[in-house]
């Protein structure tokens, strides 16, 4: 089956919000149809900021008594989220749709309607919605590798990741969120002339054409967005900004691999809400045990889909008195890949040379090979997931 047709498959992520005469019928149904997954429902947006914020969502179910226009609702709501909203409206909504429509809002049904017109609505707006954002397969998969402690290996694995996607024919952007300390560039070893600081302070619109123009170019084919050479610099890379480039770099890389730091700050956020996949690495030791199991308890918070995280041992191969299956008992949950300890490793990061160019046979170096298959040949299709739960990104906003 091609990605394609796989993504086709996927249950549209809905949310719904607002009251009005006929809903709980209408979230009964919807709640039943198995092309839908309803992620969560709240009359009052604030409750739903978190599942709108990190929830992936493909429309909002918007539901409102006529005749009054709920401009100030819809408002709030575009301070969460850019997805699609849908207006269902019971009583006298006559009036409704010229401010709707002006508003932006995809459309108007008025109730009471049968169900298969109401998921027939849902389905257009939501092929228009992926269609506007590239989202017919062509769009790039945002891969963020993540680790709630330092050192584990995350550089070392964006890096590779990166480059052996390159290698299998994959257009792939490698960005350094690691807004401070980012070495990215240095594990490549790449001199960093330009930043994601100048990209971002350059004056204009971003569009891809920008884009390019601050890329590095490594030999491997994989073009670098470095982390800024100032540490003070990265507060300019602000959530608003991050979120416009992943945007903008979906159009043209096949894939965006991004390097983080060990924490959840805003830029990370915005990076989740535009994360495919997200590849949690850990290591047989317990304290980054514990704090991965801590960011699985803090993505589930934030809605994010349990499904696009995979846990990936590092350095799975050592001996050091803990076993495999008792990390996956520690994390409730599998580990979806394991790379094992190899010296050639360290020597590919001190010669600014990535193991998986320079020495393709050595089983770190397959092990990634391994990896990147996966990711490309999964699609986003994913199962449910509740919601509704507090999102650091409103603890920040609130
Ligand atoms: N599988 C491995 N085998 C051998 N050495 C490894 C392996 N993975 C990582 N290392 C070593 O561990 C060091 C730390 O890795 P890396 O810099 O990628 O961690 P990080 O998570 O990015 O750290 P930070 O949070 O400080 O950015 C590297 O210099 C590398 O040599
Ligand atoms: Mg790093």
């Amino acid at each position: 089956m091609t990605e394609h047709e796989n993504n086709a498959k996927e249950r549209l992520r809905i949310y719904v919000t607002g009251s009005c005469d006929g809903l709980p019928e209408v979230l009964q149904a919807l709640q039943a149809h198995d092309e839908l997954e309803i992620i969560g429902s709240a009359e009052m947006i604030q409750e739903a900021a978190a599942a709108l914020a990190g929830g992936h969502l493909d429309a909002i179910l918007h539901a409102t008594r006529g005749p009054d226009y709920p401009a100030g609702e819809l408002a709030s709501m575009r301070e969460y989220t850019r997805a699609p909203v849908i207006l269902v409206a019971s009583g006298d909504c006559s009036g409704l749709l010229e401010e709707a429509l002006e508003d932006g809002v995809a459309d108007l049904i008025p109730l009471p309607q049968l169900t298969e017109n109401i998921v027939f609505a849902i389905r257009k707006v939501c092929h228009q919605g992926r269609r506007a954002q590239g989202g017919d397969g062509s769009r790039g998969r945002v891969i963020t590798v993540f680790s709630p402690k330092g050192g584990v290996g995350k550089t070392v694995v964006s890096t590779n990741l990166a480059v052996t996607l390159c290698k299998m024919g994959k257009s792939t952007l490698l960005l350094d969120l690691d807004l401070q300390f980012g070495d990215a560039a240095i594990m490549l070893g790449l001199q960093p002339d330009k930043t994601i600081y100048d990209l971002v302070v350059a004056p204009g619109e971003l569009d891809s054409e920008k884009l390019a123009g601050y890329t590095l170019a490594h030999q491997s084919g994989l073009d670098v967005l470095p982390a800024p050479l100032q540490p003070e610099d990265a507060e300019l890379v602000t959530e608003g900004k991050l979120a416009r480039l992943l945007e903008v770099a979906r159009g043209p890389y096949d894939a965006i691999v991004v390097d983080t730091s060990p924490f959840f700050h805003g830029p990370m956020l915005a990076t989740l809400d535009r994360t495919d996949d997200l590849l949690l690495l850990c290591g047989l030791d317990v304290p980054t045990i514990k704090n991965v199991r801590l960011s699985l308890q803090t993505l589930e918070l934030l809605s994010f889909p349990s499904e696009r995280v995979g846990v990936v041992l590092n350095r799975a191969n050592t001996n050091v008195g803990i076993q495999r299956a008792e990390v996956e008992r520690a994390l409730e949950t599998k580990i979806r890949a394991d790379l094992p300890s190899d010296r050639a490793v360290p020597l590919g990061v001190n010669r600014g040379k990535p193991v998986s160019l320079n020495d393709p046979g050595a089983d770190f170096s397959k092990a990634i090979v391994d990896l990147a298959k996966g990711l490309m040949a999964e699609t986003s299709g994913k199962k449910k997931k509740d919601a509704g739960k507090k999102s650091l990104l409103s603890r920040r906003r609130s």
